[in-house]
This record gives C-alpha cells, structure tokens and sequence, in this order.
C-alpha cells in the first residue's frame, strides 16, 4: 500500500498524533527512518527493521542540500521518489515525510547548525569538508520533528554502512540529550560483496567488479581479526592498489565508537578486542566508503 506523504511539518506533526493515537491506548512507539531517496536493499533493511520493532513507522525522504560540499554532486544526485514510496510501502512504512527545501530551511541556508567537531574532521570530514555539520543538522532537525512525546517508545535506523556518520549520530544524541535510541542495522551486501549504495548505479560493470577489492580487503582483516592473527594492514592496503581502477583514499583500523586510531603495532601485535576497519576509494568518478567490524574470537568457535 502507498503510504501517507506528508509535505510540511504541521501535516507531519498532525499525522504522527493521529497514528499514534490509534496505535494506543497503553505505551506506543515510532520509529524514524530518515533517508535522502534514492531507496536500494540497505534502506529496506532500515525500514523492515523500522516496521519490526514500532507501532508506527515514519520515513523521510529529503535530499539535504547541507552535506553536499559540491553542488555537481547534489544535482547528480538520484531523484526517484515515485519507485521509493513504492519500497516503503511495501515495508509497511505508515507515514513518509517529503518536505521541500523552503519547508526544512524556511530562512534559506541556516544561520545556526550543528558543528561535528574533531569527529567530524578526520576520514570523510577531509575529503567532504562541512559535510557532517550538515548532516549532523539535518537528522537533529528531523528527530525534532518527528519526536512522538515523552511517554512514547522512540527509536530512530541508520546504516552501519555509513559508520562516521552513525558515530556522530550516536555522540550527538549522547551530548545534546536527545531521547531517540539509535539503532545500527547492518550493512547489506550484493551477492559478490559490494556494499550497497545509492551511488553504486555509476560504477559501469568494469568498475563495479573493480569495487570489490574492497570488500574483500574488509574480509581479509575480518578473517584475521576473528583468528586472533596480527591484522597486517599494509598487506590489505596492498591489495587494493594492486587493482588499478581503484584509487584509494584511506584504509584504517579504529576504535569502534571514538573513530580514534588503535595503537598497536597491526603488522606484529596478534589482534584482540574489538575495533572497525575503514576504507573509502574512488572507482571512476564515483567515490565509495565501506567498513566491517573486526571481532576477535580467542576461543576459535
Ligand atoms: O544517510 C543518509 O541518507 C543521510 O546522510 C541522512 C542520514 C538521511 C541525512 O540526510
């Protein structure tokens, strides 16, 4: 069923009362899957995810001209909202929120938003500078429109395939006391390992087989991580270079929630605990990121 499309806030905020009026009497909860179209399998996970855990589910849909440094970027940005209310729908989403431009930024650019900081400067703040103050503004301001009240359950999806950007979700809502629960779903993957983006329709077929490297670097130190083995970053960082349509801009291993480097010495050191491997390449003209947690497993099971 095509959900309900909401295009200003007072329609927003009218709709959630009454959704979550009926989903009552007794405790309710809503959850918020804020996305900027351009739907694939990975948003789905967020909205069957959504749908699994809330009475009521509310999806937006806003291309945020905020976290676009470039704005060749944002207008090649994918338009394709008729096909996404259709996947939303078909995961049940009860409400999708649409708003325009003037309706998020009635004064035009704001003057006023959210500064990343030193989180927000290393990895994806160097190559897209401002980016994550934006982005950082955008979910701030759709968490406060979309807030159920204080009695209701509140939860809002993001993908572990964006890992700067849920760590600085995470630290937001820590610092600022938002009351949403932040909830990680994990990153889906094609068949051959590619992490799914909404970018990935530029690859051509040559590229987008060259992408794999990089999944495959990931399980490379996945697999040494699980086997208590020293990570030995460079060979991983090797591989990838060896595959010349692939540019690489940073591969790192860092502590999971501070992003902060890990220091130990990756070529000698066996691995243990718990940290995230980072990678972000350029393939063509299109620019990727991806990650894996590395757990390590000192009982071998
Ligand atoms: O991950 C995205 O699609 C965007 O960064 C988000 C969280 C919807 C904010 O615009």
């Amino acid at each position: 069923m095509r959900p309900r499309v909401l295009t200003t806030a007072a329609q927003l905020r009218a709709a959630l009362a009454e959704q979550l009026a009926a989903a009552g009497p007794g405790p309710v909860s809503l959850g918020l899957v804020p996305t900027m179209g351009a739907l694939h399998e990975g948003h789905a996970a967020l909205a069957r995810a959504a749908r699994t855990e809330n009475d009521v589910v509310v999806a937006t849909i806003f291309v945020n001209p905020l976290q676009f440094g470039d704005p060749l970027d944002l207008d090649r940005y994918p338009r394709t909202l008729e096909a996404d209310l259709e996947i939303l729908g078909g995961y049940g989403v009860d409400l999708v929120f649409v708003p325009s431009r003037q309706e998020m930024y009635p004064g035009g650019e704001p003057l006023v938003r959210l500064s990343a900081g030193r989180l927000g400067a290393r990895f994806e703040g160097e190559f897209r500078p401002g980016h994550f103050d934006g982005m950082l503004t955008v979910v701030a301001k759709l968490l406060h429109l979309a807030w159920p009240a204080a009695d209701a359950a509140y939860r809002a999806y993001f993908g572990q395939k964006d890992a700067q950007q849920l760590a600085l979700i995470r630290r937001m809502v820590r610092d600022l006391s938002f009351t949403a629960d932040i909830r990680a779903v994990p990153t889906v993957r094609s068949a051959e390992g590619l992490a799914l983006s909404s970018r990935n329709r530029f690859l051509t077929a040559q590229e987008a087989d060259a992408a794999l490297v990089l999944s495959r670097a990931l399980r490379l130190l996945a697999e040494r991580a699980v086997r208590c083995e020293p990570l030995d970053l460079e060979s991983a960082v090797a591989l990838v270079e060896s595959q010349p349509l692939v540019q690489l801009e940073y591969f790192e291993v860092v502590d999971p929630d501070t992003l902060e480097p890990l220091a130990f010495n990756c070529r000698e050191t066996p691995f243990s605990g718990e940290a995230l491997a980072l990678i972000a390449a350029r393939v063509g003209s299109v620019r990727l990121i991806d990650n894996q947690p590395l757990l390590a497993d000192p009982a071998g099971t």
